[in-house]
Order: structure tokens, then sequence, then C-alpha cells
């Protein structure tokens, strides 16, 4: 069936910066096989040669040609979703451009709080309609953030409910469109020698980083002033990933078995209280510093932070997951801009061996040998550790220890690695890429279901909570840093700290 992608909001950079390069691809590799055209939607008056030639000039050198094909394909209307009457004539642009069979996705590149009139003046216009069965499809999909908490997300989705039925809403988090993150599954689902060590008899801590390098600069502030670390990253893109790497094996591959599963767990994270807050969150932003070489101004002096602003760049969080394959583990969390480097992984970290064999010099006796280990004068065993990096380095290594070539039993530590790159010639498509394609497919397994969103918000609305109670202070750190220093005692109870990549 062929289909239409409509953007609306399509003046704006997502549009530009990845929307329009990702269908350009997927134009070139023939996906999916029976074609789309674009349809870019925004208020600023513009005929189809004019978008055409913007998105022309914003393309990545190594898409030009890619999207000089698929540019006759491309169309553009003026329509204002907060007008309706402005959108019957995009209703009538749509049914010229295609017939009875061709397939409507709807990509909601607006604001936030314009996601629930637009859907609404869309469905009043016939752009999308309700369907229980058959016909062409007609699906939308609603950028992040998808409410700002669990009352508001509540709210957007039973609107929506009102007007679309859930199978026809993709709700976007492009984490999961990362070839990288799709690969938890399958490595941990697929390979049947980590599974029966994934669980607390094993596991010491899992350790979750996903550190930038930038800030919010190019005019994000105003709305990240409002939003702040744990809403913008946390709720989302790592409760997703936290998901994928705790939850049950699905019975089979289908969407809902997975997204059941990640339900599931995300259910079960454990509430952080007023009491434990102090020992378990670390909130901070970042003040003046130097990032990649170059000084730069602190978060409160970024342009668009209000006065006075108590929003945090950077959180550290130990969260627990209260069920029986994982009660008592710590998972450490941790966000910040302006930290030293891009990098998102993920550190599964074993139990220690109950003994320590190796690394004892000659001739010590076992009371000398063990006065000098709790000392720290000798190395220590170190746990294995299975780090998952997810960008952007796209690797697996297993880090264990070997024997030093020599007389002695002292032991070194040593990795295993895998590494996408080396391993596989083609670079990993881009996630909006993936994300599209799944959409215009029907499949919806990468996109997240309402209870997904509600649950997510829940806890996530639940720290907030806590931290209000206990009065949370908003520690600084200076940008091109690790972040607050105090977030290392997080780790109280297990071996090492915050990976530095
Ligand atoms: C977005 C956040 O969802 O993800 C941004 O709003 C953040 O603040 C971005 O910078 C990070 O995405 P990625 O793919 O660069 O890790």
């Amino acid at each position: 069936m062929h289909a239409q992608v409509v953007i609306v909001g399509a003046s704006g950079d997502l549009t530009t910066r990845k929307l329009v390069p990702a269908l350009a691809s997927l134009a070139r590799s023939g996906r999916p096989k029976d074609g789309f055209s674009v349809v870019g939607v925004a208020r600023s008056p513009k005929d189809d040669a004019a978008f055409r030639r913007e998105l022309a000039e914003a393309m990545p050198a190594d898409l030009a040609p890619a999207f000089a094909e698929l540019a006759p394909r491309v169309h553009y209307v003026t329509a204002d979703v907060s007008r309706p009457d402005t959108l019957a004539a995009l209703r009538s642009r749509l049914d010229a451009l295609g017939d009875s069979d061709t397939g409507r996705l709807v990509y909601l590149a607006l604001k936030p709080e314009l996601f629930a009139r637009a859907v609404s003046a869309l469905a009043g216009a016939g752009v999308v309609e309700m369907q229980t069965d058959g016909g062409a499809f007609r699906r939308i999909v609603i950028e992040k953030p998808f409410g700002h908490d669990l009352a508001s997300a509540r709210a957007l989705n039973s609107e929506l409910h009102a007007l679309l039925s859930e199978h026809q809403i993709y709700r976007i988090d492009h984490y999961l469109g990362k070839e990288t993150v799709q690969n938890v599954l399958g490595f941990r689902f697929h390979n049947a020698i980590f599974e029966p060590l994934w669980n607390r008899h094993h596991v010491e801590c899992v350790q979750l980083t996903v550190a930038e390098e930038i800030g919010v600069e190019d005019g994000r502030a105003g709305y990240y002033d409002t939003t702040g670390a744990l809403r913008d990253m946390l709720q989302n893109h790592m409760l997703q990933v936290l998901a994928l790497v705790t939850m049950e094996p699905p019975a089979s591959l289908e969407a809902e078995a997975i997204r059941d599963q990640k339900v599931n767990v995300l259910r079960a994270l454990g509430t952080v209280d007023r009491v434990d807050v102090q020992r378990s969150t670390i909130r901070a932003r970042y003040a003046r510093g130097v990032s990649g070489g170059v000084e730069v101004p602190g978060y409160a002096e970024e342009d668009g932070v209000r006065a006075g602003s108590d929003t945090e760049t950077y959180i550290a969080l130990r969260a627990s997951i209260e069920n029986w394959r994982w009660s008592g583990v710590p998972f450490l969390l941790r966000h910040g801009k302006r930290l030293p480097k891009k990098l998102t992984e993920v550190k599964i970290q074993f139990r220690m061996p109950p003994v320590q064999l190796f690394n004892r010099p000659e001739g010590l006796s076992d009371t000398e040998f063990l006065r000098q280990l709790r000392a720290g004068n000798l190395c220590q065993v170190r746990p294995n550790v299975l780090t998952l990096s997810i960008q952007p380095r796209e690797a697996i290594a297993l880090s264990f220890g070997v024997k030093t070539p020599g007389s002695s039993m002292v032991m070194s530590p040593a990795e295993l690695s895998f590494d996408y790159r080396d391993h596989f010639e083609n670079k990993s498509a881009d996630a909006y890429e993936r994300l599209l394609l799944d959409a215009l497919l029907g499949d919806p397994t990468l996109f997240l279901r309402s209870d997904e969103i509600e649950v997510a918000w829940s806890y996530t609305d639940r720290v907030r909570a806590s931290w209000q109670e206990a009065k949370l202070p908003l520690l600084e750190y200076p940008a091109g840093t690790w972040g607050p220093p105090r977030a290392q005692d997080l780790f109280y109870g297990c071996e090492g700290g915050w990976s530095r990549g």
C-alpha cells in the first residue's frame, strides 16, 4: 500500500535534521517497497518548490542524491492546526495526492502543548480518523515529551483514545530506534550463556550512564528549564533502556508480548522514600567551566533560563527493582549535560568470587595476607563486568582476569570485546529511519504503549515528590567534569564507581 508521510510542524529543525534525511535514506533503499510521498505542513506560506529547495539545502552531502530522487514526491501545504478552518485544504490536497488505498502516517513535529489540539483538529478535518478494522491505514506519530507528569500523560492518552484506537498511536522514543538498544533483547534472549546469571544471585549492581557533552545551547533552554534532566532523559530514554535490560523474557517477539514485560518490570521500580532520598539521589546543574577546550557559561547563565531556576542538568539515582529477579540489586542511573564526553552505556557488574586466592605475594602468612588486603596494599580481585556500549561506541565487552606470565599466580585484568564497526560493514541506520519504517509498516514494537508511558511517569513523579519533600539541594559541577563527586557515595556496599567510558 502506497503511503503519505504528513509532517505537521514541518518548519521545525526536526524535519530538516532528522525526518527528511531518514525518509530520503529509506527511499534510497526502496523501503517500504510500495513507496511513499511526503507532505510538509506548517503555517508559513510556501509552495512545493520552495519547500524542496529548503530541504535540499539542509540535506547532508551523502544523502543529497537520494533526496533529489525523492524531491518530486515532496509537497507542502500551508495550514495551522490551531485553526481548524485551514485544514480542509490540507485534506483535499492529501486526497488529491493519493487514492482510497493510500495509507497516511501523520507525524506531529509540534510543541507538546499542541498535541491534543492538533489531533482533534486533524480528526475533525478527516485527515485521520478512528479505525477499528480495515481500510487504508491512518496512524499518528507523537514526539516526546508525552505529558510532563502522570496526570498530564493520562489526560493526553484519554484525549487521543477518544479520537483514535491505541493501535493507531505511535509514541516515539528515539532510543528504541538505536541498533545497540535493540540488541539488548537480542543479546539477552538469543544467547543462553548470560541469562542464567542475569539476576540478583549473580549480579552485584547495574550501572547505566547517559552522558552528554552538550549543554542546553541552541535556544532549547526555554523548554529545558521547565523540564530538567529527570523528565527530559530518565523518564523516557533511560527507563526504556533499563526496562530492556531487566525485563523477563517475552513469550514471543510480538509487540504486545515485549511491551507487557517492559510494563511489568517498570511497575516493580521501588519507591525512593524521603528518608532514603539523600543517600540515593543527587541532582545538580553545571556551572561555568571548560567543555571541549572552550570556556562555556554555567546553566544559570544560558539564554532563556529563568532567574532563580531550580532545574537540574544532572541526576544520579540509586534505583531498585522489587521483584524476584532483582530485589536487592542497586541500579545506578546517571545522566548529565556538559559532562566530559558523550557516552551511553550499561555495565552489568557480577558478584566477586567469595574467596581471594590470587594476587598473593609468595611467603605471606594467611594473617599477613588478610592484613595487607584490608589495608588495600594488594591488588584486589576485580568483579567481571559486562559492558554494553550504546553510543558513540557500539560494542560489547566482558572483563575478566588472566594470569600474568611468570612464576607467581598474579592476575591481571583483560577483556573480550566485540565492536559493531569491526564486525559489520554497514554503519547502523539512524534511529529515526528505523522508527519511520516501522511506523509505515505498522509495527509498534519500538513505540511506547499508553500504559508504558504512564508507569514511567508514575515513577518519575514519585522521585520528584521525594526530592521536594526532602528538599534535596541542587548541587553544582563545573561544566566539562563528571558531575558532583558526591555521586560516588551512591555506590555504597558495591565495588567500583561511575564509569568514564
Ligand atoms: C532528547 C533530549 O530526547 O535526547 C535531549 O530531549 C538529548 O536533551 C537527546 O540531548 C539525546 O539524544 P541522543 O540520541 O543524542 O543521545
